[in-house]
């Protein structure tokens, strides 16, 4: 299914960047516009990103590292 017209992205290539970037680096953040430049394009006109955002949400690499939670919360306590 194309998920970004402007950029002919489907949820195939979403899903497979993520993997790609989540295997590379485990304690990466992924975000969307780490997911477009790692399929070498950017967002034109950003309609489609509720639908991106949909789609990266259903990866099961998307979460945020575990080391990397709640990392306010630790340096509110520090003060
Ligand atoms: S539809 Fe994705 S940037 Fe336009």
């Amino acid at each position: 299914m194309i998920v970004c017209s402007c950029q002919c992205i489907s949820d195939t290539d979403i899903h497979a960047a993520i993997d790609w970037m989540r295997a590379a680096d485990p304690a990466t953040i992924i975000t969307p516009r780490r997911v477009y430049r790692a399929l070498g394009k950017a967002p034109d006109c950003g309609g489609c990103m509720k639908l991106f955002l949909a789609t990266m949400r259903g990866n099961h690499n998307l979460a945020v590292p575990l080391e990397l939670r709640n990392l306010r919360g630790q340096v509110a306590a520090e003060r």
